[in-house]
């Protein structure tokens, strides 16, 4: 790789011991992935905090680097941790646990790393503007910023993203390059989609066929411009990077390169997918009914407009199911001044903040049976909790905890 004297200084050790380990994964991962050179990131979005998935070992790898002076020197903010760290007794969370992940916290927070944990940064203030290059981690905060807001970056590993948090850099390599941004798979879509859910269950049909391929939609109608959409684009996005490996995908007239550089990213495309039903996709993420300990929304985080709609959803009544909803604290500080928060706990569910159902220890904490409405959180929580999972819309999540069981 061709270095610019500062990377080479940082090599050298000027910059401290920290920041040489930074630059030598980079340039490491530089040469794995056939990169020239280096380019500038703005921010850095860093998974990998939860204890539950580091363990003991990602602490001690943490506090290590920590140790060597190593600090960010652009903005850097966490993904979701294992636990919210206000109501972490109240769900149930070992103590030992929530020790561990305040330690993990901290020494991220000792590199200078934002507690922001949440996977939808977007919806705090951190939106990067179009073609710039940024470093983040979490799949789907990398698809919302590829695809919708237009920004460039690969899906960076945790420790990568630190080391691009550290140096400001990261390989030009990936969808950083316009050649990997081009549309790969042309989707014609001809059934009305139209919810939240639909977006999911078409998410995570198209991951399945496309792989780590770019995706072009042709023939979805959507209001860009209204709160919805958000939600809409989170869905889609997160599910095509579970089921799949989608990191990017364009929108016919809607994402920002679909309007700006339709006719570049269309010049390679080589397979076409017609999808003229979705019944049939929704049934294979469904389960037919059952017992259940957990309705957990908030896959990905949700805004501000998305905990209104719920909390419009519960109206007055009563909850028989335990209901989490995971957001930010920011988003949290906001419900709680729009009433939401209380309004919510006195239906019976909480706002959690910092965490979600996938980090989270559900297994510890004995929820086995659990309701969501993200395909994502479908896909994984069989696999990382060994939970039994029912899928469907928001609408039939909130009325499955009103019941207190789950009816296909
Ligand atoms: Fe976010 Fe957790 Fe889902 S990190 S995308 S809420 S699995």
């Amino acid at each position: 790789m061709r270095l610019s004297e500062e990377e080479k200084d940082f090599i050298a050790g000027k910059q401290g011991p920290g920041a040489r380990r930074a630059m030598e994964i980079l340039v490491a991962l530089g040469k794995v992935f056939h990169a020239d050179r280096m380019v500038a990131v703005s921010s850095a979005q860093i998974a990998g905090v939860s204890y539950r998935n580091i363990g003991d070992a990602g602490l001690d790898f943490l506090s290590d680097w920590a140790g060597m002076g190593a600090t960010a020197r652009i903005p850097a903010f966490m993904n979701p941790a294992g636990i919210d760290r206000v109501l972490w007794r109240e769900m149930c969370i070992p103590a030992h646990f929530a020790d561990r992940q305040c330690a993990i916290i901290h020494q991220l927070e000792r590199m200078g790393v934002q507690d922001t944990l949440t996977c939808t940064p977007y919806h705090i203030g951190h939106t990067p503007e179009p073609n710039q290059h940024i470093a983040w981690s979490e799949s789907s905060a990398v698809s919302y910023a590829n695809s919708v807001l237009g920004a460039r970056t690969n899906r960076e590993g945790g420790p990568s993203a630190l080391a691009a948090a550290i140096t400001g850099r990261v390989p030009e390599c990936g969808l950083h390059l316009d050649e990997n941004r081009r549309a790969t798979h042309h989707i014609i879509v001809k059934c009305a989609i139209e919810t939240p859910a639909d977006y999911s269950a078409l998410g995570y049909h198209i991951g399945k066929i496309v792989g780590a391929g770019v995706p072009f939609f042709e023939g979805l109608k959507i209001d860009a411009n209204s709160w919805k959409s958000q939600t809409c684009f989170k869905a889609l996005g997160a599910a095509m990077a579970a089921s799949g490996a989608v990191a990017l995908y364009h929108i016919d007239g809607i994402t920002p390169e679909a309007v700006h550089n339709r006719k570049d990213i269309l010049s390679d495309m080589k397979e076409s997918h017609t999808v003229s039903d979705i019944d049939d996709i929704r049934k294979a993420l469904s389960k037919s009914g059952g017992k259940l300990d957990l309705v957990a929304l908030g896959c990905p985080h949700v805004s501000l407009d998305e905990l209104k709609n719920i909390a419009g959803l519960i109206g007055d009544d009563r909850l028989k199911t335990p209901l989490w909803i995971t957001t930010s604290k920011q988003i949290r500080h906001e419900a709680d001044a729009a009433g939401i928060t209380t309004h919510i706990k006195n239906a019976g569910g909480l706002i959690i903040a910092d965490t979600c159902m996938v980090v989270a220890p559900l297994d510890q904490i004995g929820y086995h049976n659990i309701a969501v409405d993200s395909a994502k959180a479908a896909c994984y929580l069989p696999s990382h909790q060994g939970a039994h999972v029912y899928w469907g819309s928001t609408e039939q999540c909130i009325d499955a905890a009103r019941r207190g069981q789950w009816i296909s």
